[in-house]
């Protein structure tokens, strides 16, 4: 059990108290995998589109016969899949229309300090606020997800995430499976009470339902062919570790793009805000099969069932995109994310011993520095982490003052850090100067505190 929530009284997400008789069933296997919707832009030119999104409260069929009250961005649980392209802007006017304040950060983007989602820079209820995405970076899976200060943990459960794919030119002539055939996967965990109310902020460890896109335990049919999944797991506070039974999946890429080879995979690893870009080639099993994805504790998730046959023109080529260089690391610095204890009173969670404050910085970087960071977490309860660290993807050098794990590989822009770990991962601080936050993505550790800012000056 998680400290921070032992004797803590969990939260029911008060307007779905309306349920009051007896949990419906989830049978496995009865609903399809929905593949949310591509936003559609409302202008769109060679240089910039513009799309519109809000931010609702509204409801969701995750438990067979009863509506949730959830939120979702474009009153969609979970959000549309925003498509952009290397070079070419995103101008995103977010409305909210619900009686809170909400915000979007997009997790992994190369943005402004003004347009990524500060906690402290939040869309008032009524309020419509643009947020100015360059797309400067190379192709890569990123997601968007709520960021407002104490309330992120809340509204990313309850639905505010989506997905958000940068596309580029060169990886376009590599000829991985697209279109219809590269569909982003969001998994998150959900916890519902004995009459179907989705529980917030109970312990973790009883959101023993997964949800893949929204739905839990879908089917998905897929023709006999390659196709390219985008895995994110949005949960709040989770590590999946997925395999698919009877064979392996090619894994091509992580957080910031691909990879420099693609790789196969037993197990893909994926702790709060981490993203695989995998491929898995259903032409090696005979039109009927079924094939599960697993998790080591939830047990099955999503099913592939092989429906057709089909021709397959894409490929995974043995050579993908080489990682940009490692340029000389100039300072180093320790991050240390745990808890600390208090009598009768709920844990901090605290990073190098203090607990965020949103005008206080803890790292003043020259811009332009390469940086080496020892991630560590000397928890004293042996809880797990992990670490998320805004603006620019970063690589890990050395787990345990050993090797990388296999999850670790590629461009990085969060890791899992365990109690007792160390893990020393090096960025280059490019772009912009101002301020940007890093944390542990698991959002009811950085909503008690586990949160610091850094400051980029020229
Ligand atoms: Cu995915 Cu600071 O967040
Ligand atoms: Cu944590």
């Amino acid at each position: 059990e998680d400290p921070a929530h032992g004797g803590h009284t969990p939260t029911t997400f008060q307007e779905s108290k309306t349920f009051s008789g007896t949990k419906p069933e989830i049978v496995p296997w009865t609903r399809p995998m929905p593949v949310p919707p591509v936003l559609r832009p409302v202008v769109s030119t060679a240089k910039q589109e513009v799309y519109r999104l809000s931010i609702e409260r509204t409801t969701a069929e995750i438990l067979p016969g009863l509506q949730s009250p959830v939120m979702g961005y474009g009153g969609q649980f979970v959000g549309p899949t925003i498509k952009a392209k290397t070079g070419r802007k995103t101008l995103l006017l977010v409305h909210n229309k619900m009686d809170e304040a909400a915000n979007v950060h997009l997790h992994g983007g190369h943005v402004s300090p003004e347009h990524d989602g500060h906690p402290r820079d939040l869309v008032e209820p009524g309020r419509t606020r643009l947020y100015l995405y360059p797309n400067s970076q190379q192709g890569a899976t990123l997601w968007y997800h709520d960021h407002s200060h104490g309330t992120e943990a809340a509204h990313v459960y309850l639905g505010l995430h989506g997905a958000y794919v940068v596309e580029d030119d060169s990886e376009r002539h590599l000829n991985l499976p697209s279109g219809a055939y590269d569909v982003p996967i969001m998994l998150r965990d959900i916890q519902f009470d004995d009459s179907g109310n989705i529980v917030v902020f109970d312990d973790p460890a009883k959101r023993t339902v997964v949800l893949a896109n929204g739905v839990p335990q879908p089917y998905f049919e897929v023709a006999a062919r390659k196709y390219r999944f985008r895995i994110i797991n949005t949960a709040t506070q989770r590590v999946f570790q997925l395999r698919l039974t009877g064979g392996q999946v090619t894994r091509i890429g992580s957080d910031g793009g691909l990879y420099a080879a693609p790789v196969e995979a037993e197990e893909v690893v994926l702790s709060s805000g981490e993203r695989a870009d995998v491929v898995i080639d259903f032409s090696k099993y005979p039109v009927g099969s079924r094939v599960t994805l697993t998790d080591s504790v939830a047990g099955e998730v999503l099913r592939f069932d092989v429906v057709r046959r089909a021709s397959d023109p894409s490929r995974v080529p043995a050579v993908l995109r080489p990682l940009p260089a490692l340029p000389p690391s100039t300072v180093d610095r320790e991050v240390d994310l745990f808890y600390v204890f208090k009598p009768n009173e709920r844990p901090d969670g605290v990073i190098n011993g203090k607990v965020f404050e949103m005008d206080r910085v803890d790292f003043t970087i020259k811009r332009g520095t390469t940086e080496t960071w020892l991630v560590k977490s000397s928890d004293p309860a042996g809880v797990k982490h992990n670490f998320h660290l805004h603006l620019v993807q970063f690589r890990v050098l050395e787990r345990n003052g050993g090797p990388p794990l296999p999850n670790d590989a590629g461009l990085k822009d969060t890791i899992s850090v365990a109690a007792g770990e160390t893990v020393k991962v090096q960025a280059t601080f490019t772009g912009y100067t101002g301020r940007y936050v890093y944390h542990c993505h698991f959002l009811e550790h950085s909503w008690i505190g586990m949160m610091a800012q850094l400051e980029i000056v020229p």
